[in-house]
């Protein structure tokens, strides 16, 4: 018989991972102590827009393998293995905030039953478990439950697709037998995702255009510790190779040099890699920001100083700045211009805005320019309490660039990308299309009788 799982916290982590396990066969407790989201979990959706989750939620509550609740004393004792993927903050000093990590174990271990799997998805700095478990053992010495540490690698907007079909997955861990165990729920949903039939996930079959197998992924199993550096070294070393590829651009715009093709023929070398190398506003989000400051602050607690990652922030930082001076540069007074930011989300294919550099940007133009229109397939709602209120949200494309000076690509969704730029040709003529994000097809772009500017091109 399968394990039966509980999985404390219900964001982009938690909540994919629970309705992808219980679509899997698996009996899942998905647990959070906010009873508004349970409460629209019960419906069979989500409370956030993540591409493709609805119809697994909705099909784990159908089943009945998918029981959302706010009771970790419901949960906890009917499992045989935990996930812990609650939220660590950053404090003010950089460092994390790991009140939620320790809450959570300690309401799972009073809980636990003999020989509990306890299993740390959330990213904490290295270090962290060996001192949460010392905590569970002189909470509860009663029974042994096993702690390991699980990363996450899935990026918000492709979460199920990464779920699915996860490249690596890393298992740290003292007790080989639960290693084993965690590797097994694993190994099981992997096999789920190969019998997926498109049919009964329609919309995650077309948002992945059918692709639905994936190889062997790789399983690397480590100590604790090691699990845990990998998980933030990972995420450090994406956000510097976005920062390095920010700073080229830098000096493509002062050297007649096109980033994306200089990009282009840099990743074309296997040992680099194409991917991470768009350089345009830079990294936001609820991890790369909050990883990097929490990497600094462990390297220091340590006595290392990381001056590499000092300097990718510093140049992520920067970015919207830049963007503003470049306009300012190409659009001359800013002051007497109506300006038109697509996109408010930190990535495409989310609602999530947290530390959104698109936001920024809207913020910083706001303060300058005549007017600021914004618009988001997605994020509108969520964008509002962040951005200034001079930017005027408007409720289609259309709208927010009708009879802009200036028209800016923020936060690169697809059905901007895909816009027919033509059909707005007599409107738009001499417009200047900021494309903060390098992914707009120039040529196209001055066919249809605007001025192309981009970061780095
Ligand atoms: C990131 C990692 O990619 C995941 O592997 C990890 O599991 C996750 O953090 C996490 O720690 O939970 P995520 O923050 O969802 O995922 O999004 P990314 O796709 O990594 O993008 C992060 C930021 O970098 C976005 O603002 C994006 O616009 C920016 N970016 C990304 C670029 O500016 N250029 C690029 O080439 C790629």
């Amino acid at each position: 018989m399968k394990k039966t799982i509980a999985i404390i916290g219900t964001g982009y982590v938690g909540l994919t991972t629970a309705a992808l396990l219980s679509n899997a066969g698996f009996t899942v407790y998905t647990v959070d102590i906010n009873k508004e989201k349970i409460d629209t979990i019960k419906t069979g959706k989500s409370y956030f827009y993540e591409a493709g989750l609805n119809e697994f939620v909705k099909k784990g509550v159908e089943l009945g393998t998918l029981l959302p609740t706010t009771s970790v004393e419901e949960a906890v004792p009917q499992a045989d293995i935990v996930f812990s993927c609650v939220g660590t903050p950053d404090k003010p000093d950089g460092s994390s905030d790991l009140t939620q990590i320790y809450a959570a174990a300690e309401s799972v271990v009073k809980h636990a039953k003999e020989g509990l799997i306890f299993v740390q998805k959330s990213t904490v700095p290295v270090g962290t478990g060996k001192a949460v478990r010392e905590h569970m053992r002189s909470t509860r010495p009663d029974v042994s439950v096993h702690y390991i540490s699980n990363p996450e690698f899935l990026a918000e907007g492709s979460a199920v697709y990464d779920t699915l079909h996860f490249d690596r997955l890393v298992v740290g861990g003292e007790d080989n037998e639960a290693v084993q165990e965690v590797v097994t729920v694993f190994h099981e949903l992997t096999r789920f995702a190969k019998s997926i039939d498109a049919s009964e996930y329609a919309e995650y079959a077309a948002f992945y255009n059918g692709k639905l197998f994936n190889d062997d992924p790789q399983i690397i199993t480590t100590n604790l510790e090691s699990a845990e550096l990998i998980k933030v070294t990972a995420n450090a070393f994406l956000a510097l190779k976005i920062s390095f590829a920010n700073s080229i651009a830098l000096l493509c715009d002062t050297s007649g040099a096109d980033i994306s093709q200089v990009m282009h023929g840099v990743g074309g070398d296997r040992r680099i890699g194409k991917s991470f190398l768009y350089a345009g506003l830079g990294w936001g989000g609820g991890c790369f920001p909050k990883d990097v400051s929490g990497l600094l602050a462990v390297g220091q607690s340590h006595g290392v100083q990381l001056p590499i990652m000092e300097s990718a922030v510093e140049v992520n930082q920067g970015m919207p700045e830049y963007a503003v001076e470049k306009l300012a540069q190409e659009a001359g007074n800013l002051p007497e211009k109506t300006i038109a930011i697509l996109g408010l989300s930190f990535k495409p294919g989310t609602s999530d805005v947290r530390r959104s550099q698109s936001i920024k940007l809207a913020n910083m133009l706001a303060q300058i320019a005549k007017e600021v229109r914004a618009f988001d397939p997605q994020a509108m709602e969520e964008a509002r309490e962040h951005t200034d209120e001079e930017v005027l949200f408007t409720g289609t494309l259309e709208e927010c660039i009708e009879g802009a000076d200036v028209v800016v690509l923020a936060t690169e969704w697809k059905e901007f990308i895909e816009y027919d730029w033509t059909s707005v040709q007599d409107k738009l003529k001499g417009t200047i299309l900021l494309d903060a994000r390098n992914r707009l097809d120039k040529d196209a772009i001055t066919a249809a009788g605007m001025r192309y500017v981009g970061i780095g091109r």
